[in-house]
């Protein structure tokens, strides 16, 4: 196996791409934060069979934190980071600086008009902003063929697909399932943040949904009771405080009040400062 490059700088990462390309071989990418766990490891896998050469990004985004949210206390340990992804057999480590991506009189920003104001997008109200800035950057400078992105995050997956649609990048975008721990809890850096009591509670998400697609299955059709259950449900565990829970069409995340075709139950969970996300698609 070829050992890992490490890229700082966005014109060594481009010039690299450009080499790449010239000779007819395809690049996957994986845009991260970091701190790695299997979910992490799975899109790389699935990028590594799909193309010749893979690029992981891990650039902890400023952009995409509001004020108050846990930027500073957002994990990292990019030594792990790299032995993992070498391991995974990636090619290019690009881990630029704050500066390298936001230099001084940096202006623009890319932003979505419908997509961003449901789901996560009414509590963070400049999240996705960030993300598609930093994305749209990210594809300029490494230029792949692929990018995949974690299902666990489902609105920022839809709006990246909406954003390559309206912006015609031709870059073809690949959704993976989520990766969960044993007790179901969606991977997530954030999980270690956790306190041991607030982890054991946290199995609380991917349990309420699956007792809703229970609900839905056994012919209840109205969403407010599905969602008044799962409330109730994520209640019942301690340290489990519900910013949202959501039923609503899996393409436009518009709500649902009467649940006849597949619809998308997704919600968050604060357990202290730690914000939890997770989502199912249920058909009745
Ligand atoms: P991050 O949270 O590091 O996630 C990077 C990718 O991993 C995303 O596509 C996310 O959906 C995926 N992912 C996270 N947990 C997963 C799991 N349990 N199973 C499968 N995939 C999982 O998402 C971001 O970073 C950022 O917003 C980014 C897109 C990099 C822009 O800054």
């Amino acid at each position: 196996m070829q050992p890992i490059k490490i890229i700082k700088t966005v014109k060594e990462m481009t010039a690299w791409s450009n080499e790449i390309r010239s000779k007819n071989k395809t690049i996957g990418f994986v845009p991260t934060m970091g701190f790695f766990h299997e979910g992490h490891l799975s899109l790389m896998q699935e990028a590594k069979k799909k193309t010749d050469f893979v690029v992981v990004s891990v650039f902890v985004n400023p952009l995409q934190f509001g004020t108050g949210e846990d930027f500073d206390a957002y994990p990292t340990n990019i030594e792990k980071d790299l032995a993992l992804a070498q391991n995974e057999g990636v090619n290019i480590f690009f881990n630029p600086n704050k500066s390298e991506l936001y230099f001084k009189g940096f202006q623009t920003t890319v932003s979505l008009s419908d997509l961003p104001n449901h789901l996560c997008g009414l509590s963070r109200p400049t999240h996705f902003k960030g993300v598609t800035t930093v994305v749209t950057k990210l594809f300029n400078i490494v230029k792949p063929h692929i990018a995949v992105f974690g299902e666990k995050d489902y609105q920022q997956l839809a709006i990246i697909r909406q954003m390559v649609l309206d912006l015609n990048f031709d870059i073809e975008i690949i959704g993976h399932p989520t990766i969960r721990e044993h007790d179901g809890l969606a991977m997530s850096s954030r999980n270690t943040n956790l306190s041991p009591l607030n982890r054991q509670s946290a199995s609380c998400l991917s349990n309420a949904l699956l007792k809703s697609e229970e609900l839905i299955k056994k012919g209840e059709k109205n969403s407010k009771k599905i969602i008044e259950n799962a409330k109730k449900f994520i209640h019942s565990y301690d340290g489990a405080n519900v910013d949202y829970i959501i039923v609503c069409d899996p393409v436009t995340l518009e709500d649902i009040i009467e649940i006849k075709t597949k619809v998308l139950m997704a919600m968050a969970v604060k357990f202290d400062n730690t914000r939890l996300i997770d989502n199912r698609i249920l058909i009745p």
